[in-house]
């Protein structure tokens, strides 16, 4: 088993390994005292995977039941949390008791969510089944819900108490959701790891399977280390970020449906490069997203797209921060007022 600890302020470990969903009651009963726990996931990966979690905490003495919502985007709103609410104290859950997310993001941020709110905080675990949610969502404490004006508009900072990864439920991702998460590990090379996008470049979607368990370590480590630096998200976590303010307006503008996180992220390393990064590294970052099937652009007209961005977290009053890389391995944040923005967006 590879082991990742991450010292933020509640520190925890993230323990990788290729059927540890099997023994997650032994390993989630290594780190908590807890007797009870709620299983939070969507009905996609609820089928596959919450029998599996349920006979592991069984053995494990943890009584347990679950709360399944739709799969979706469309779920991660304050409707859902509430029916969580209301699950959760139905089920007589005390802050002794534990929250389990078994999913991807959706579910990751809604549970860690629930957790940071419910009876003002209670432990949870991210057991994340997507690569986007094992590379990226699950580790680092940030978690949210949607609201009309936003994604991930109201939320707060809750670091899980474990986080275990299965890579085999990466076995069972199709394509898209495959490509989804690359997009963020192709960003884990850009912003921090010339080694690692090397790796991923010289893969595509039909071998990266070859290579997977080595280059979720790297990723997840990437992340420890500025989570580790930036928990609260105030400096250098902001580099976590590239592609994502155009990114998050393009999701947006597809209204968040048949347009994946990931799409949009990679979408918007390659818009910010094409104006402002070497015309080689911009070159190879096209390449690289193209061979997972990402997007290089958007057929979003940008003057739709500039009043998203003006919404993002990453904006105060009147300005916008983006990263960009100008080399691999390498990102600067850079801080600019909404006009200059938008006239380096347009023009
Ligand atoms: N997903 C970006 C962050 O965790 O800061």
């Amino acid at each position: 088993m590879k082991k990742i600890h991450v010292n933020t302020s509640t520190p925890y470990d993230v323990l990788i390994e290729r059927g540890s969903l099997k023994r997650s009651g032994e390993l989630i009963s290594a780190v908590s005292k807890a007797r009870k726990a709620v299983i939070i996931t969507d009905d996609i990966v609820g089928r596959l995977y919450a029998d599996t979690l349920c006979d592991s905490l069984e053995k494990s003495g943890i009584s347990h039941s679950v709360f399944t919502f739709p799969n979706g985007e469309h779920s991660k709103n304050l409707s859902t949390l509430s029916d969580i609410f209301d699950f959760l104290c139905d089920e007589n859950i005390t802050r002794s008791d534990l929250l389990i997310a078994l999913g991807g993001g959706v579910v990751g941020d809604i549970t860690g969510f629930a957790a940071a709110s419910y009876l003002r905080g209670i432990d949870f675990v991210q057991i994340p089944t997507t690569l986007l949610a094992q590379v990226d969502s699950s580790v680092g404490g940030k978690t949210a819900v949607d609201i009309k004006g936003g994604k991930n508009l109201v939320g707060a900072f809750k670091q899980p108490v474990l986080v275990i990864c299965d890579s085999d439920t990466l076995d069972t991702l199709s394509p898209e959701i495959l490509s989804d998460g690359m997009a963020e590990c192709i960003k884990y090379g850009m912003i921090r790891d010339r080694k690692l996008f090397d790796l991923i470049a010289s893969h595509d979607l039909g071998n990266i399977r070859d290579v997977i368990d080595d280059m979720v370590y790297t990723c997840i480590d990437i992340k420890r280390d500025v989570v580790e630096n930036d928990e609260f998200d105030r400096g250098e976590r902001m580099i976590l970020n590239f592609g994502h303010t155009l990114g998050h307006a393009i999701e947006g503008w597809h209204n968040y449906t048949d347009y994946t996180h990931g799409m949009g992220v990679s979408a918007g390393m390659c818009m910010i490069s094409r104006r402002l990064a070497p015309a080689d590294v911009t070159a190879m970052l096209e390449k690289c997203v193209k061979a997972y099937s990402l997007p290089t652009d958007t057929e979003a007209p940008m003057n739709e797209l500039l009043p998203f961005c003006t919404k993002d977290k990453k904006r105060d009053a009147a300005n916008i921060s983006y990263i960009i890389c100008k080399e691999i391995g390498k990102a600067d944040i850079v801080k600019v007022t909404t006009a200059q923005f938008a006239e380096l967006m347009e023009g």
